[in-house]
């Protein structure tokens, strides 16, 4: 997740309005700061790595002149933050400039026919081949806005892209597939943006460009057009309602319920890592005779669910390891033939580093999974794949969660294929499943949120909870726990379900809430008698089923429902979701802020 901005003005400077709406996209990324602008026919650009007031005090990016202009503030996805990653890219003669927020998928493909085609590159981004493809086009002699077009119709991905160019001055040109983009019109100048809060001070007149849409901006026009066809769109605009705030929020009362709610894109935004570096990865571990999985907190429990994945689809051991336990617990059987696969959104929780540092000084190979390009556990790792996310602003992990199962998953799936213990029935159903995850995302986010807002009035006075879960679910039932004893400070247990009746089961007596992550799987016949177990002590149960479920959901008090029909591995990135806004709702309804859980911080930088 990216930021892009754009502005073009009657008179004046755009790099005051730039630099002022790049910092209200800050939290949408901030490794890298940079913008284009266009003086004496000549585009301009300053950029750097560093937050954006580093770089301004370094650049004065705000000092820019010039009455059109592009800014990006950026979360890297390909390529380290470095000055030359840093957005705007441009084409090899300085013609065009670009800003992107998104993943090109094809950009390995575009990036060899163009430089078979005598360009020369300069980062290692996916977005410079779109600078790159538009100079190509400006050379047959065609517009900027269908340079624009065609060069958007050869590529796959996600992206909103905004482009200047010194062959129509005047103009900003941007186009959208899946990646936001919003315009703003102005009485004398145009803006564009990722979102609103970028320009709402200076305008309330908004757009939103759907997919498959360009926008062609002057200071005093604004022209939408179908990138299929070229053929020009009308659209009115709306009057944005919301405070600056408010419109940071996305609407929502805080960072955690929007990050929720955003858990469609940034799963897919997570499976769309690219095979090259899964099979670089799958390759790893294949020759490996130990593999260990390590992490803290919730990505941890990421580690957990992808366990019974490696041992069900590529029969592999693994284990997951709490990296505070790592050096003195396994440290004796490492060594040169260990592979550690490390799991850390921040990238530079102190625990996992130090694991992972005792790891390599016994020789070990490190992968390593983050959502930070350029945080520490990048530096210390022999491979790494970003899970894609965007920043996460709630201390409480919730889409980084589900974007790291996904790809561990992913990685999973890839070391099943090169090892052939999946066959191609069950590949079959994992791509499908994979294909599918976004929209089951998507239905249970939209249609439970309610459902389990009332559930959570009714239990509010609890004094404890408890999760259950057998098999991959137990990973879904420990972070379904760890998300209410973050925000509601509440004692709560979490257990295999075969395992409550060893001791948990004393605690249960008439009342007491058991929440149970029950999935259409393979376990499902036997979480049913832990089920009747409860009941017959009286608890009060809540199950997490399927949307045909029979028998959990005739013997439970109260069912939030998930579609059917998600493969067994994929499950807890679907039913983590209810959780997640249990513990959401529950903190709420007790007067706690979700967002800043007293006594945490979002990285944990301290043993
Ligand atoms: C999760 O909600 C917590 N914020 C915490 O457990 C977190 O997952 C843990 O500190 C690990 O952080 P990392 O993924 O940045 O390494």
């Amino acid at each position: 997740m990216c930021g892009i901005a754009g502005v073009v003005l009657t008179t004046g400077q755009v790099g005051p309005v730039l630099y002022d709406s790049l910092k209200r996209l800050e939290y949408r990324g901030y490794d890298s700061v940079g913008e284009a602008t266009i003086i004496d026919g000549r585009i301009l650009v300053k950029k750097d790595k560093g937050k954006i007031d580093e770089v301004e005090r370094e650049l004065r990016i705000s000092g820019l002149d010039g009455v059109v202009g592009i800014g990006h503030t950026r979360w890297a996805t390909h390529g380290a933050p470095s000055q030359e990653n840093a957005h705007p890219h441009i084409d090899c003669k300085g013609t065009v400039a670009v800003v992107h927020n998104g993943i090109i998928e094809n950009f390995m493909q575009l990036k060899q026919d163009l430089e078979a085609a005598g360009h020369t590159f300069k980062s290692r981004t996916d977005t410079e081949v779109a600078a790159h493809l538009v100079e190509e086009n400006l050379k047959q002699g065609i517009g900027l806005v269908e340079a624009v077009r065609l060069a958007a119709k050869k590529l796959t991905g996600a992206y909103a892209l905004a482009f200047i160019s010194t062959v129509e001055p005047d103009k900003l040109v941007c186009v959208r597939k899946e990646s936001p983009l919003v315009i703003g019109a102005g009485t004398d100048a145009n803006y564009l943006a990722s979102d609103i809060p970028a320009f709402l001070p200076r305008t309330k007149e908004a757009i939103l460009l759907d997919d498959d849409e360009m926008a062609v901006l002057t200071a005093s026009s604004i022209r939408l057009i179908k990138v299929e066809t070229g053929e020009e769109e009308r659209r009115k605009s709306f009057t944005v309602e919301w405070s600056v705030e408010t419109a940071t929020k996305g609407g929502f009362p805080h960072f955690m319920l929007k990050e929720i709610h955003e858990q469609p894109r940034s799963v897919r935004d997570a499976l769309r890592t690219h095979p090259i570096y899964l099979d670089l990865m799958a390759s790893t571990l294949d020759r490996a005779k130990r593999i260990f999985l390590l992490a803290c907190g919730t990505s941890y429990h990421a580690c957990l669910a992808a366990t019974y994945a490696f041992a069900n689809l590529a029969k592999v051991e693994v284990t997951p390891v709490v990296a505070s336990e790592f050096i003195d617990g396994y440290g004796a059987l490492v060594d040169q033939d260990t592979v550690v696969l490390t799991v850390s959104q921040s990238g530079e929780t102190a625990d996992t580093l130090t694991a992972v540092r005792g790891a390599k000084d016994r020789g070990a190979t490190i992968l390593a999974v983050t959502n930070v390009m350029g945080s520490t556990l990048t530096r210390v790792s022999d491979v790494y794949v970003g899970q894609n996310s965007g920043p996460e602003m709630g201390v409480a992990a919730t889409k980084t969660f589900t974007a790291q199962v996904s790809v561990l998953i992913k990685i999973a799936v890839a070391l099943a294929q090169r090892r052939k213990t999946i066959s191609e029935k069950e590949l079959q159903v994992l791509e499908n499943g994979f294909d599918r995850l976004p929209e089951w995302v998507s239905m249970t986010v939209s249609n439970q949120g309610e459902r389990v807002r009332r559930i959570v009035e009714r239990y509010s006075d609890s004094l404890s909870f408890c999760f259950l879960g057998r098999g991959i679910s137990v990973a879904t039932a420990l972070e379904g726990r760890l998300k209410l004893l973050e925000l509601s400070y509440l004692p709560a247990i979490a257990y295999p379900a075969g395992e409550s009746k060893h001791g948990f089961i004393s605690v249960v007596e008439e009342g007491y809430p058991v929440i149970f992550v029950a999935p259409d799987d393979e376990v499902y016949s036997r979480i049913v008698g832990n089920v009747m177990e409860m009941k017959a002590r009286h608890a009060q149960v809540i199950s997490l089923v399927g949307e045909e479920d029979g028998e959990v959901a005739r013997l439970s008090d109260e069912t939030i429902t998930i579609p059917t029909g998600i493969p067994s591995s994929l499950t807890p990135i679907v039913y983590i979701l209810p959780l997640q806004l249990f513990a959401y709702y529950l903190a709420v309804r007790k007067g706690y802020d979700p967002d800043f859980p007293r006594n945490l911080a979002k990285s944990v930088t301290v043993h």
